[in-house]
């Protein structure tokens, strides 16, 4: 029977302090719930001159995070330090040697999450990766365990708090992206390199590993479409708040004939649906089953306690795991390695979905009967129209939102488009989901 278990914790920035201080400050209940206590043995950071989290032995912190991997005491290790290599062989070693494993970095479990989930099954440990999506939300859990008896038909998530923040603030208080986004940082949400954030890679890692648990496939990142936030401009929310619609970062996923949609690009959300709502650092997942209907996960996405949240409470399962005996009971990536299934994953010129345009055009007449015209010839069908302005010979905008089509076609009939002399800007598109 053991009497406690060590913890060791690999980096101690944002999320290693974060779980360094919700280990201490919330020791005393954690014990209440596990019966032992949980014991940082041993925290490695790169700087160690930096302040500790409050009440963190000094002497237990190093720098050479082999004193984590390598140590008898520590029976659950920590991977808060983020990247690609050393990481992977951090885990992979820590695997080795027979602890079971926290991570919070998506990048890593995206690019190569099924040869660590292999590892920690055939050596019987536990991989438990709860933070590396929507950060407090406990998503992965409720893919994994609590809608298991489910069939999942659709996935539309915000899980990106970066990007979320931006778009709020920039909607809401009109500020600058920029600076919006030096805020982002400045408060520990934003990634290393916060273009992982804005231009959609860090939810398409996100989506990637949900579509990999709900679905039971591997997914390739090269086939998840992926657009980010970097190139909308203030201008088309404003029209879109006129329409009765947000524009949201989503990240998308749904079953169509045995094939798979993946894409994370800017979306047009009707107001009126609970996803529009969801503002600032939020993430938010609308998971629709077969059984279960439609539900809706929200939380905070990034951050230092939330984060922490996520870790700690999978570094309590995996102590109650060990508890019993029953490390491994939960496949890593939820369903069983030989039954998982390599779904096809459809390109982005193929998905069906709704259009918002802004033409930017010079206003004479004919010019919308012409771009009406190209769009019904590629099935394109219109569902409202609004002109942004009157300046006979001068540019106004040409606002549309169309029905369902296809986006070959959509992309088609643009270039067309495009190439019309009274076109005096490329055309705006983005996409639409009523998120049903
Ligand atoms: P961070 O603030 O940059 O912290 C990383 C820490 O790891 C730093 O203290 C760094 O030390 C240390 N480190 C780097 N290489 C190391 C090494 N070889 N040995 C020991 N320590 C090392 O990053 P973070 O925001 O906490 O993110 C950590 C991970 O969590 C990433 O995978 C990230 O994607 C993920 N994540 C972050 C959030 C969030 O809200 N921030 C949310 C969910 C998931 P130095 O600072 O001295 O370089
Ligand atoms: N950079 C990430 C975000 C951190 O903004 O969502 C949480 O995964």
């Amino acid at each position: 029977m053991k009497t406690k278990i060590g913890i060791g914790i690999i980096g101690l920035g944002t999320v290693g302090s974060g779980v360094a201080e919700i280990l201490l400050r919330n020791g005393d209940i954690i014990k209440r719930r596990l019966g032992i206590p949980l014991e940082i043995v041993r925290a490695v950071t790169k700087d160690t001159g930096r302040p500790l989290p409050e009440g963190l032995n000094p002497a237990a912190v190093g720098t050479d995070a082999m004193q984590v991997i390598e140590n008898p005491d520590v029976d659950i290790v920590v991977e808060v330090m983020g990247g690609i290599e050393p990481a992977k062989s951090y885990i992979l070693r820590s695997i080795e040697n027979g602890k079971h494993v926290v991570t919070a970095n998506k990048a890593l479990l995206s690019l190569t999450g099924d040869d660590l989930f292999r590892a920690a099954s055939q050596r019987g440990v536990d991989l438990y990766f709860e933070a590396s999506v929507c950060g407090g939300i406990p998503i992965i859990k409720a893919l994994r365990e609590g809608l298991s008896a489910n069939r999942i038909e659709s996935m539309y998530g915000i899980v990106n708090g970066t990007s979320n923040f931006i778009m709020t603030k920039m909607t809401q208080e009109g500020k600058e992206f920029k600076d919006v986004l030096k805020e982002a940082q400045e408060l520990g949400y934003a990634e290393a390199d916060p273009t992982f954030d804005v231009e959609g890679i860090d939810a398409s890692h996100k989506l990637s590993i949900l579509v990999n648990i709900a679905f039971g496939t591997p997914v390739n990142l090269k086939d998840v479409y992926t657009e980010g936030i970097s190139g909308i401009q203030p201008l088309d929310i404003r029209y879109a708040e006129e329409l009765k619609y947000r524009v949201k970062l989503l990240a998308i996923s749904k079953m169509k004939d045995g094939s798979l949609e993946a894409r994370v690009h800017p979306t047009l959300v009707p107001c009126s649906h609970l996803m529009s709502t969801v503002d600032g650092v939020f993430n938010a997942v609308y998971v629709t089953g077969d059984a279960v209907g439609h539900t809706l996960f929200y939380g905070r996405g990034a951050g230092s306690l939330p984060t922490g949240s996520a870790v700690v409470g999978d570094i309590i399962d995996i102590a109650r795991n060990i508890q019993s005996g029953s490390c491994g009971r939960i496949p890593p990536a939820s369903f069983k390695e030989e039954h998982r299934i390599a779904l096809n994953i459809l390109s982005i010129d193929d998905i069906v979905s709704m259009y918002y345009f802004r033409f930017t055009v010079i206003d004479m007449p004919g010019v919308l009967s012409k771009i009406a015209g190209i769009l019904g010839d590629h099935k394109i069908s219109v569902a409202s129209v609004i002109q942004k302005g009157r300046k006979e010979g001068g540019e106004v905008s040409l606002v549309m939102l169309t029905h369902e089509a296809v986006e070959r076609n959509v992309k088609s009939a643009l270039q067309e488009i495009d190439s019309l002399s009274f076109i005096a800007a490329k055309t705006v598109m983005i996409r639409v989901e009523e998120g049903k």
